[in-house]
């Protein structure tokens, strides 16, 4: 009887899940929505209840889709936005909505943090210094603006752990979402008590941190009511999103390196060793493989600008796409293509939400510059594509530095499945860039960390090796390479231009 295994991904804009048999081919997906709550702006929060809902019922639909037996589900994992802060208290309830990795109003306190631990210690000990995302910041702005919620907290879990501890009962997390919280020593593969003491928390209020092929737990029986399946299924620790989109795309050898557009940007290079950058602008986090790490430049709003474009400038392509049936970024990419590369004159700069890599500021926004009356709707869309890709190319440079080199990219992600999007990534970063076999994202690295939990292969390099590959490239172009490298140079410029005005907008 062949054995399915189940990957959930815990995502910003809803949570995907796959079944996938034990031959790592994909048999059944689901996507659950849920609101992304904005209470003032550069706040980012959601209903933890929403994560457990959309998870039930993408475990449901995939089992009834493929038409299986909930038996033959071998096991479960999760990849999962990182960073959020999951406060619970003695009764395991949720204490107040979690701050999510893209809310920005903790400034202050990563300044704190910062200063008290050290920047550069902050780098040696969590691979990158605290920045407004990361877990460590959220909590001392609980214990700063709302003392009386801080005071009841028993547990600090991330967004994935929580669901996983509402399947299983067990609280846990595992190294590589234990990473992002900047509280985990990467090295030594532990909390960090010199972190703790600074943001006011200890290790008592924070769960067991396991690998993430490790077991954490097994199915209870209300978690089997509500899903359908038996109890006593197990359920594997499984990774973070940026952790699991590598294992899902093979990146998990020296060498191999993928470059990511979900509602971030990423480009992750797998790391045999904890190389940090000194200047602290990439990450070097704990990988779900074993033993191992990721380097990571992020960018904050990549599929969450063009979202932003569908939301407020894409009324009509959304009323055509739904009356069509078709996808609504199918229509506003397809209408990129008509601008020619360079937006004529127009470039996008995409920080919506602020930027991390390589500017770590909390306070720059997006900006549309070279805006003339020539342009059109189209100029707009392509300009956001192409901000997005050099925004990314900052990533690339810093890793140039660090002596990571990049032979390829493997493209995952919403934008990656744009032919559009792939081509300027190409041209913009001057690298060649991958499609693989199967294209599912950090979901399908969970669904092979809890094949590997479970024995259905030995190890993560196995799993992987088995099941993805890449199959078709996009290379760079020349001519249009060239062009970009100065339009690039322009780009690079408008921040430094531009930030001590985002300084002082945001002072006002
Ligand atoms: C990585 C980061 C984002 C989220 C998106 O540091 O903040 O990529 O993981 O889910």
């Amino acid at each position: 009887m062949l054995r399915y295994l189940i990957g959930v991904d815990v995502g910003t804009t809803g949570t995907k899940t796959l079944l996938v048999d034990e031959h790592g081919q994909v048999v059944a997906r689901a996507f659950d929505e849920y609101p992304l709550l904005a209470p003032r702006p550069g706040w980012a929060e959601q209903e933890p209840e929403e994560w457990y809902r959309a998870t039930v019922s993408g475990i449901r639909k995939v089992v009834a889709q493929a038409g299986i037996r909930g038996d033959q589900v071998a096991g479960i994992s999760f990849s999962g936005q990182m960073h959020g802060s999951v406060f619970l208290d003695r009764a395991g309830q949720v204490i107040r909505r979690p701050l999510l990795w893209c809310d920005v109003r903790t400034a202050d306190e990563v300044r704190a943090i910062n200063e008290a631990v050290g920047r550069e210690r902050m780098i040696a000990i969590a691979g990158s210094p605290a920045m407004e995302g990361f877990t460590a910041p959220k909590v001392l702005w609980l214990q700063r603006h709302e003392p009386a919620h801080f005071e009841r907290i028993a547990s600090v879990l991330l967004p994935k752990d929580y669901v996983r501890y509402r399947l299983t009962g067990e609280l846990a997390t595992e190294v590589s979402d234990a990473a992002g919280s900047a509280m985990f020593d990467i090295e030594r593969g532990c909390w960090s008590q010199e972190v703790l003491d600074v943001v006011g928390l200890s290790s008592a209020q924070l769960p067991p941190v396991l690998r993430s092929i490790d077991v954490a737990g097994r199915l209870t029986a209300q978690a089997a009511e509500q899903t359908g399946l038996p109890p006593g299924i197990p359920v594997v620790a499984g990774g973070a999103d940026n952790a699991c989109g590598a294992v899902g795309a093979g990146v998990v050898r020296p060498g191999r390196a993928h470059v990511s557009i979900g509602s971030s940007g990423v480009i992750v290079s797998y790391a045999a060793a904890p190389l940090r950058d000194g200047g602290g602008r990439v990450h070097t986090f704990n990988h779900s493989v074993p033993g191992a790490w990721y380097v990571m430049g992020v960018m904050l709003a990549a599929g969450l600008s063009l979202r932003w474009v569908r939301d407020e400038l894409g009324q009509a392509e959304r009323a055509v796409a739904d009356l069509a049936g078709l996808d609504v970024y199918d229509l506003l990419t397809r209408e990129a293509a008509s601008s020619p590369p360079g937006a004529r004159g127009l470039w996008f700069l995409p920080y919506l939400n602020g930027e991390r890599t390589p500017h770590a500021d909390p306070h720059a926004r997006g900006v549309w510059f070279g805006l003339s009356s020539a342009h059109r709707r189209a100029d707009l869309i392509r300009s956001v594509l192409e901000g997005v890709a050099f925004a990314l190319r900052d990533s690339l440079e810093v890793f140039k530095e660090m002596g990571i080199e990049v032979g390829q990219l493997r493209a995952i992600g919403g934008g990656g499945k744009s032919p559009l999007w792939r081509e300027i990534l190409a041209d913009v970063l001057a690298v060649p860039i991958a499609r693989l076999n199967i294209d599912e994202g950090p979901a399908y690295g969970a669904a092979l960390l809890a094949g590997v939990g479970t024995g259905v292969w030995r190890d993560v390099a196995e799993a992987a090796d088995a099941t993805v590959r890449p199959v078709e490239g996009v290379d760079p172009d020349g001519a249009r390479t060239a062009e970009y490298e100065a339009r690039y140079r322009i780009f690079r410029s408008l921040y430094t231009a531009l930030r001590q005005s985002f300084r002082d907008a945001a002072a006002l």
